[in-house]
């Protein structure tokens, strides 16, 4: 029986390895992909979500833009990061499939009214405007989404784009504090989980030496990707955020985790977007989120490698 998912996205090299991991495994069904802004505009991130499909060899997925900004902030994008395409590393070819007609919203509103309730599960990589703004458009759906899982957000690890909020959830503050308190079932993998997860050199080797393209390609993403992180951590590799959302859907034995309340600051300028987790249960919040802390990294990458040696 496979899980039927929607990708929300905003490639961003660690976008594309979550991409394709769960394009090779045949649990998953991959209902659409959906665009936001977030690392680069959406201009592009829409276009590099159409890259990363033809470079799995998946020219038929579905690809929907989303929104062009946040629900209230101006857009603060990590070019930094990622380079100024959002994809840097490789030299993929202009996407020859079609981007959807169809906005991003109306795709998740209208696959979460259509599909039998509580079947689908969300994924979201990037800032949850486009969740939060299908939440608004359509509240029905709260009840029908299986089950959101996030990359974002930090708490002993701190912050990543802030002293306190990791990239997501700083973007767009007000939609990430609207997706956790719409009690939709909820799986939060934060810093302190993926900080753990690193490109090291040994790992990124075994992408450079697979006998396909997306291989190479990912390892050229990784080279690129991982030298602002690895140099600010002082690691081998970089943190690999995003493969992680998908790793937990696929062996959630993987992670170790614990349903916490987790609350967004949308109003103190020093802490903006911070991910307030009460781990030890020390107020009377509601549990919200399954948080997860703990990953084992050698079995993440054992089946990241297994699964991205099966992509064309
Ligand atoms: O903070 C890391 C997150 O922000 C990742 O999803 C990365 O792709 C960026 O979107
Ligand atoms: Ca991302």
């Amino acid at each position: 029986m496979t899980l039927p998912i929607i990708i929300d996205t905003d490639p961003g090299q660690d976008d594309a390895v979550a991409i394709l991991l769960a394009l090779a495994s045949p649990e998953l069904e991959v209902l659409g992909i959906t665009a936001v802004a977030g690392n680069v505009p959406l201009a592009l991130t829409e276009v590099n979500a159409r890259k990363i499909c033809e470079l799995a060899g998946k020219p038929d997925v579905k690809v929907y833009a989303g929104a062009i900004r946040p629900l209230l902030h101006n857009l603060v994008t990590a070019e930094h990061v990622h380079g100024k395409t959002g994809l840097d590393g490789p030299v993929l070819p202009e996407p020859k499939m079609p981007l959807q007609k169809q906005h991003a919203v109306d795709f998740i509103i209208e696959t979460l009214m259509e599909r039998p309730a509580g079947t689908v599960t969300i994924c979201t990589l990037g800032p949850l405007t486009n969740i939060a703004l299908a939440l608004i458009k359509d509240p029905r759906i709260s009840s029908r989404i299986k089950r959101i899982v996030a990359m974002g957000g930090g708490f002993f690890e701190g912050g990543n784009i802030t002293p306190t909020a990791e990239f997501n959830i700083y973007v767009d503050p007000q939609a990430a504090r609207l997706v956790l308190n719409a009690g939709i079932p909820f799986t939060l993998v934060p810093l302190d989980c993926t900080h753990q997860v690193l490109t090291t050199k040994d790992r990124v080797a075994k992408f450079r030496t697979m006998k396909n393209n997306s291989g190479p390609a990912i390892a050229s993403m990784m080279d690129f990707f991982e030298r602002f992180d690895a140099e600010k951590y002082g690691t081998d590799g970089g943190p690999l955020h995003d493969p992680c959302v998908i790793a937990w859907l696929l062996h959630p034995e993987f992670f170790t985790s614990r349903d916490v309340n987790v609350s967004v600051e949308c109003e103190s300028q020093l802490t903006m977007g911070m991910t307030v987790v009460d781990w030890w249960k020390v107020t009377n919040r509601k549990p919200n989120a399954t948080v997860c802390r703990g990953v084992n990294a050698d079995q993440l990458f054992d089946l990241l490698t297994e699964r991205l040696a099966r992509m064309a």
